[in-house]
């Protein structure tokens, strides 16, 4: 006689599994997610989540959607869960030079500009919504290089994501060969260090990358961000585009309280600031001055 546990059985395992995620307990969670994180979830996303969190109910060894809503909004849940949760619901696509047009007006307009003015003080970047770290290090080798040229010039960069998952990610800056195409060559040998295993071939980012580097978990829906610097030039892009249009302006106003008078605000091509009001002043599309 054999038996079989729910391991060695994984169809054992889904026939005991109740499948569905019922719009009621959707609700639940999808209520949760906006009025604490922003992130809107609408009855069309309900598929998506189920999916998704499918993956985390087997991993606790759960038997249904509903016991694992039960334990999330539990004591014990809202403790140990809440960061998985979180893991689960973001949305974290990104890449190196993503929307290169920032990265050129960084190096072409607002670098030459800060030099100008004073080049004793730091200048400080905030990627808000980082992700897995590309943001953050293509802002580093772009700051990196103006370095090379202007050796004086000194720098911090911040970045910040509710995902614990993605800041990890992003703290070992460890990636797959095929996540640095958009690198141009020459940066990639300066910057990136390749591994010996062929058969997994990645790549780490070099430590220069990383010593300017301050990775931290931050809620953008916190009612304050206990942020005490103020920073030259702020990356919130492709996140706003979550959360709903009060939600947006309202992010945005606290964002500029950290960011200096004529500092730049970058937001994601499919991201508008139209009819909002808020302290920033149009220059291109996407690129916004702190009036
Ligand atoms: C699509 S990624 C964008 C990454 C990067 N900024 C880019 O444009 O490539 C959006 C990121 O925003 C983060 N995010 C979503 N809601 C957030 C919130 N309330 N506070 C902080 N970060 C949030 C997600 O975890 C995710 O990593």
């Amino acid at each position: 006689m054999t038996t079989t546990n729910r391991h060695d059985n994984p169809e054992g395992a889904l026939a005991c599994f109740k499948a569905e995620l019922t719009e009621k307990d959707f609700e639940v969670f999808s209520k949760f997610i906006y009025s604490e994180y922003g992130i809107k979830m609408p009855p069309i996303k309900r598929i998506m989540l189920q999916g998704r969190l499918l993956k985390r109910i087997r991993e606790l060894n759960m038997k249904s959607y509903s016991e694992y809503k039960e334990y999330f909004f539990s004591q014990a849940g809202q403790e140990k869960e809440l960061l998985h949760f979180l893991n689960v619901v973001t949305t974290n696509k990104t890449d190196f030079f993503r929307e290169p047009v920032h990265f050129i007006f960084l190096k072409e307009n607002i670098l030459p500009a800060f030099q100008e003015q004073d080049t004793k003080q730091l200048f400080k970047v905030w990627s808000a919504g980082c992700s897995s770290g590309e943001e953050p290090y293509t802002i580093a080798i772009t700051l990196n290089e103006f370095q090379r040229l202007n050796p004086l010039f000194k720098f911090q960069i911040t970045g910040t994501d509710i995902s614990t998952q993605m800041l990890e990610k992003a703290a070992k800056g460890v990636y797959p060969m095929t996540k640095v195409a958009t690198i141009p060559l020459e940066l990639k040998k300066r910057y990136l260090l390749k591994s010996k295993d062929s058969a997994n071939p990645t790549v780490r980012v070099h430590p220069l990358l990383q010593k300017n580097l301050v990775l931290n978990y931050l809620n953008l829906m916190e009612s304050s961000y206990g942020v005490k610097e103020t920073y030259d030039v702020i990356f919130c892009r492709n996140v706003l585009i979550y959360f709903d249009r009060p939600t947006q302006e309202r992010v945005i106003n606290k964002l500029c309280q950290n960011l200096k008078k004529g500092g730049h605000f970058f937001i994601g091509h499919s991201e508008s600031l139209s009819g909002m009001d808020v302290p920033l002043k149009h220059i291109k599309p996407t690129i916004f001055e702190k009036i």
